[in-house]
């Protein structure tokens, strides 16, 4: 089974994206082939400040490597550094319908709103077809917002397939655990875009100071509270086991326990989750010449299983193919 998935680097990571995308790549990498990619082609419909991608794309691959992405495993590397996947999004913009690009959300959302968006945005959705179908692809994990796009791919593929002959495979999309809707420090879904975020790799102290911050009710200490609908305890549930989530429901209930007490578990909690992740990502902040080889030897594979579908579509769609360009 081929796995494909990418993630941009708009912004460090946080427990929504570990738990809701992340811990799924690394569950999947064992597979015969997969390709995990910073999407840093994508993160420039938000991003416009050369330093700033630059160094988030550093860090995300710094983050995934030290949660477990393993090289020998899986073929992890940076979007741009595969060309052809540019050269393929233009294959396959000829055979998109406006229409279609119009009832993608990131850009309909965008205009509801009132706001400009630029073509990037509007074409977002190809370039992804482009990053699914350039690898062939047959499983895509994504979160439930992008089933559109693997749509998108699936109908852009079938379009060149019928009209240019059988070039490209139908990917499916994986869809991630629901269950990883995880809330943010104000209780809603936890996302960069709503500054709710508690990042992975977040300072001791940092880290602390930010779980202290997630709202609760103003239940008077000495009163039974109930864990079920407390945002402390549902982050709670993501690191712990059901005797440790049975004994803190249970102080819940009982009265007596402030929701400082709470949260001093939680951070307890995920310091320890995240202990290795945390130590491993200590040694290769240390390593940079690593993790670019990394990347480096990921895009070389990338790019030699990506150049052969780029050159079969090319063929079938009448374009030349010039030999063996090099690396
Ligand atoms: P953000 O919303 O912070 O911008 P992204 O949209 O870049 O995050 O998400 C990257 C991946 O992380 C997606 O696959 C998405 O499903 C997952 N993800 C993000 N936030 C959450 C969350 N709060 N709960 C579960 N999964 C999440
Ligand atoms: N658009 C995806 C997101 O925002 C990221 C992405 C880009 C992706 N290319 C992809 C995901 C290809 C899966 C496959 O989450």
């Amino acid at each position: 089974m081929r796995v494909l998935s990418g993630i941009q680097p708009t912004g460090r990571f946080h427990w929504g994206n570990w738990f809701g995308a992340v811990r799924q790549y690394i569950t999947l990498q064992g597979n015969e082939q997969s390709y995990y990619f910073i999407a840093d082609l994508h993160a420039l419909t938000t991003i416009h400040e050369a330093a700033r991608l630059r160094e988030l794309t550093r860090e995300a691959a710094i983050d995934l490597l030290a949660l477990g992405l393993d090289p020998a495993q899986a073929t992890l590397f940076r979007q741009s550094d595969v060309p052809e996947v540019t050269e393929l999004t233009w294959l396959l913009m000829t055979m998109t319908q406006m229409s279609l690009l119009e009832k993608c959300h990131a850009y309909k959302d965008k205009k509801a709103k009132g706001l400009t968006a630029d073509a990037g945005l509007f074409t977002y959705p190809v370039l992804m077809a482009a990053d699914i179908l350039l690898y062939g692809s047959e499983v895509v994990p994504v979160g439930s917002d992008q089933i559109q796009h693997i749509e998108v791919t699936r109908d852009l593929a079938q379009r060149f397939n019928s009209q240019y002959g059988e070039v490209f495979h139908l990917p499916e999309p994986h869809v991630l655990e629901e269950t990883a809707r995880v809330p943010g420090i104000d209780g809603e879904k936890m996302s960069k875009s709503y500054g709710n975020v508690i990042e992975i790799f977040l300072p001791e102290k940092k880290l602390r100071k930010t779980i202290m911050k997630i709202k609760t009710d103003s239940t008077p200490v000495e009163e039974p509270k109930d864990p079920e609908t407390c945002s402390v305890f549902t982050l709670y549930r993501l690191f712990s086991t059901p005797e440790q989530q049975e004994a803190l429901a249970a102080r819940y209930r009982a009265g007596g326990m402030g929701y400082g007490e709470a949260k001093q578990e939680l951070f307890e909690a995920a310091m320890e989750y995240f202990a290795d992740a945390r130590t491993r990502r200590a040694e290769l902040e240390a390593r940079p010449d690593t993790v670019e080889d990394i990347l480096q030897a990921g895009a070389r594979t990338a790019r030699e299983r990506g150049r052969q579908v780029l050159n079969q579509a090319k063929q079938a769609c009448g374009l030349n193919v010039i030999a063996s360009p090099a690396t």
